[in-house]
């Protein structure tokens, strides 16, 4: 039986005293749970939540990372300093980051590698906005994401990438894609990375749905052949919510 990803991505919310609590609770809601588990929160948590989830099965995510290994760059947090803290996951090109931070595929690229040189594994986000899907260019702004997203990136690291497909229009609206259109960009994730890697690499490739995934939609979004996990954000701050999602079968 096929073992699920499900991630949380927290955002920009909780303080470290917030983040410990729903780190603890989820760490005990979650701890029969048999699916991949990752939660993120924000860097200024990640050493709290690091102590809070230690020696359980959940892992420990991170929302973003800099481009470079360490130096001047003012703001930036580094792989290193993740790795140190016990960062097992990055999530990499959110549309956050790259709508609302103009970051950019090349600069995506470059994160993903460093990464992966680093033995982190990584989340890397696509998709598309509605104003693209619309005018049918989603294909297109999707096989170009994943494409330049992951140039350079060697055969035998892709075990460690995970690809999450969030349509930008599903992000915190409410509006979830059917199961069944999430499902064919699945499979178009899965036909680009079977052109760049081979059939097998792309059968094997886990691919997370993220965009207002809760409790009473996850079960008919998992059940499709080509959705793996899910990524989710809002529904990821509660236990409530986080751990019947986890627990969706
Ligand atoms: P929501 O679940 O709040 O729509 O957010 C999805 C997301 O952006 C996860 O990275």
């Amino acid at each position: 039986m096929r073992k699920y990803f499900i991630a949380g991505n927290w955002k920009m919310h909780k303080t470290v005293a917030e983040s410990v609590t729903l780190a603890k609770d989820l760490a005990s809601g979650l701890k029969d749970c048999g699916e991949k588990i990752m939660i993120a929160p924000a860097f200024t948590a990640l050493s709290a939540v690091a102590d809070a989830i230690k020696g359980g099965s959940i892992l420990l995510g991170a929302q973003n990372m800099g481009p470079e290994e360490q130096g001047a760059h003012t703001g930036e947090v580094s792989v290193l300093m993740l790795k140190d803290l016990g960062v097992k996951v990055v999530i990499l090109g959110h549309s956050e980051r790259r709508h609302a931070y103009g970051e950019d595929d090349a600069l995506v690229n470059r994160k993903v590698r460093l990464a992966l040189s680093h033995g982190l594994e990584t989340i890397l986000c696509v998709g598309e906005t509605l104003e693209e899907r619309e005018g049918g260019r989603l294909e297109a702004i999707v096989g170009t994401q994943i494409r330049e997203g992951l140039a350079g990136v060697a055969p035998g690291l892709l075990d460690r990438v995970t690809i999450a497909y969030e349509p930008v229009w599903a992000i915190g609206t409410g509006k979830t894609a059917t199961p069944e259109d999430a499902d064919a960009v699945h499979a178009f994730i899965r036909t680009v990375i079977a052109g760049l890697y081979g059939p097998e690499s792309a059968k094997k490739l886990c691919i997370q749905y993220g965009g207002s995934v809760k409790p009473d939609n996850v079960a008919q979004l998992m059940a499709k052949d080509n959705i793996d996990g899910a990524l989710v954000g809002g529904a990821s701050l509660k236990p409530e919510t986080f751990v019947p999602i986890a627990k969706f079968r």
